[in-house]
């Protein structure tokens, strides 16, 4: 879809501290312009753990290199007695552009509702960071439900509180594909991102649809990406355990070459 540029994202999770960060960043930058990388034409972005952003902003600034970064979660609340919470504001002091909400892993560990991770987007949207919604279901789920009825659920969900206009972007995640190797085929995946778009046409209209990103997540390596960005509806991808390599993750960047 010409409306949609591809993003490959990579989620570090609870890996790479400050100063690895910043060699990996470097890596990464300069790994992608030697193989000539047209950054336009894939956009790329990595998520950090929280006290690796301010070192990773300094060094994207500083040298203008052209990655995209943001935070694995963030605080539904504003500010306030919040023990060891991260505001929206904060992130957007740190001129993050994206933040990561409702990640599986949340959900599970740390018992994250649909109603918090729907408050979360609401307050990221507030601090004009683009909330980067994951749903997905698990192998239960799949077994009970059927392929798309939960991370339909859960996007609706999320996107209770969301006006018109919002720039979103959508990760379908199947928690069984996370971390496991099994990854979803790309028609499973094509098939709820499909519905995936419906929800986004009927609660935030057809512009919005057509130009909201849709990434696949789970299992996603250079073996695999080019068979997910054939798909239709798929826009990129949400890379966990092959972001942590740069030359995995440049190659599934470089899914065009
Ligand atoms: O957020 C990305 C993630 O959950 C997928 O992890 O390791 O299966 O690529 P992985």
């Amino acid at each position: 879809n010409p409306r949609r540029t591809p993003l490959i994202a990579g989620n570090w999770k609870m890996n790479l501290d400050h100063l690895q960060a910043i060699a990996f960043v470097q890596k990464l930058a300069w790994s992608l312009k030697d193989a000539n990388h047209d950054f336009t034409a894939v956009e790329v972005a990595v998520f950090p753990p929280f006290t690796d952003i301010r070192s990773v902003q300094t060094l994207i600034s500083a040298d203008k290199l052209p990655l995209a970064f943001g935070a694995q979660d963030v605080s539904a609340q504003e500010s306030g007695a919040f023990t060891g919470e991260i505001s929206a504001a904060f992130l957007a002091k740190l001129e993050c552009q994206y933040v990561i909400i409702g990640h599986s892993e949340r959900r599970t560990l740390h018992n994250e509702t649909d109603e918090q991770v729907a408050a979360k987007v609401t307050a990221a949207l507030g601090q004009n960071l683009v909330p980067l919604i994951c749903v997905g279901e698990t192998a239960a789920d799949l077994e009970l439900h059927g392929p798309s009825a939960v991370p339909v659920a859960q996007l609706r969900a999320a996107l209770a509180g969301v006006s018109n206009a919002a720039d979103i972007v959508v990760a379908y995640e199947p928690v069984w594909a996370i971390g496991s190797g099994k990854a979803a085929t790309p028609e499973q995946a094509e098939q709820v991102a499909a519905q995936l778009r419906l929800v986004l046409q009927e609660t935030l209209g057809q512009d919005v649809a057509d130009k909201t990103r849709i990434l696949y997540g789970g299992s996603v390596k250079s073996g695999n990406i080019a068979a997910y960005m054939r798909e239709p509806n798929v826009d990129g991808a949400l890379v966990g355990g092959a972001s942590l390599d740069v030359t995995e993750f440049g190659n599934i960047v470089r899914y065009l070459k």
